[in-house]
């Protein structure tokens, strides 16, 4: 096996960096980008970190036609004392590979592409601010990328990494959001690509994302494919609510996003000793909870979002004001304590933290190990 570097060529044309106070979410992307081509018996070759660009794809290019597209979301923080850390990133990788399988896109080796994120995170480690509330989001994905306008799997793709230095991702940042149960449309369905971060996903949710918008709402709270009847996720994160002192969030059933910091919440919550459960919610139950005044908190989790609490749901017609449009207390210790463990002020007793420095990171890669 031939050691192989990741090629790097730094850019010559470095680009200003956003005020650190006033960063929008994903608007802003930094020097440089990392990538590597997949060719049908070859396997993934050619890893490389170039200056950030335009891609070249012909206008056949499947990804264009049928979606076949998976992507990821994560972040790097820069503590107070200059550490850069990363957040349990082998979920991202493992959980890439699984929405792989879903859109029969080939396996990235889960270990190489984590060794690839960290050495393009040290090219661009001047890009990760530093004011509260701000990290640099991640976006790997991989396109399907062979001229070709059959509907089958593709047989040539590209696996990109690139970064965005990012404050909150909703303009209300930390102040309750206004979601609206969406009665219409749905996302998708058990058997479906629901489970798989995939571009299509994203695509259906827009227009339900625009009704409600106009009318005020952040966002949409799906409800299940099937019988309309069943809480699954709101649109960028998944949900909680906390229920005369139990904290409930829906059970992964299949078509359900199983979010990293869902996971996280979930054992964050058991080690806080508050009463947590994943199982099926109706929204005949949360409407009754509200009505018996034992609908004490929601929020949504994700990357993007982190900790967002709901206070407000929008449902038939009947405005659902959760916690006075206040932050919960059990929200607010959440987000203390995961944004803590994340950027370095607060102990890890879980080990999620990833510290990445020059000495951690492998300098070269094996091209045997990205050939499959
Ligand atoms: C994330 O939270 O990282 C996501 O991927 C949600 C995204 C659609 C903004």
């Amino acid at each position: 096996m031939t050691a192989l570097q990741i090629k790097t060529t730094l850019s010559t044309n470095r680009k200003p960096k956003p005020d650190p106070e006033h960063l929008a979410f994903g608007r802003n992307f930094t020097d440089h980008m990392f990538i590597v081509d997949y060719t049908e018996g070859k396997g993934w070759h050619d890893p490389r970190i170039i200056p950030y660009q335009p891609l070249s794809l012909d206008p056949s290019s499947m990804v264009f036609h049928y979606g076949q597209t998976v992507f990821e979301g994560l972040k790097a923080y820069l503590s107070k004392d200059n550490q850069i850390y990363l957040f349990r990133p082998d979920r991202n990788f493992k959980r890439l590979n699984h929405s792989n399988d879903r859109l029969c896109i080939p396996h990235i080796d889960e270990d190489l592409a984590l060794e690839a994120l960290k050495q393009l995170i040290l090219v661009d480690k001047d890009w990760i601010p530093q004011a509260e509330g701000t990290s640099l989001y991640i976006r790997p994905f991989i396109i399907s990328t062979e001229p070709h306008l059959g509907v089958a799997p593709s047989e040539n793709y590209q696996f990109i990494i690139i970064l965005s230095p990012v404050g909150s991702y909703y303009k209300e940042g930390l102040k309750p959001v206004k979601i609206a149960v969406e009665k219409q449309y749905v996302r998708t369905v058990v058997g479906g690509t629901g489970e798989a971060k995939t571009g299509g996903n994203y695509a259906s949710s827009l227009k339900a994302q625009e009704i409600s918008e106009k009318v005020g709402y952040s966002q949409v709270l799906w409800l299940d494919g099937r019988e309309n009847k069943y809480i699954e996720e709101v649109g960028s994160m998944n949900i909680f609510f906390k229920i005369n002192g139990e904290v409930v969030t829906p059970a992964l059933n299949g078509s359900i996003l199983a979010g990293i910091t869902r996971d996280s919440i979930i054992q964050l919550l058991k080690h806080m000793n508050v009463p947590v459960s994943e199982r099926k919610i109706s929204i005949d139950e949360i409407y009754q909870a509200y009505k018996d005044g034992v609908l004490e908190e929601a929020f949504g989790t994700g990357t993007a979002a982190v900790i967002s609490p709901i206070g407000e749901l929008y449902w038939n017609d009947e405005k659902l004001v959760v916690n006075n449009g206040e932050i919960g207390k059990v929200s607010q210790e959440l987000y203390d304590t995961l944004t803590g463990i994340q950027n370095g002020t607060k102990p890890d007793p879980f080990g999620w933290r990833v510290q990445v420095t020059p000495e951690t990171t492998v300098k070269e890669m094996h091209s045997g190990s990205f050939v499959y």
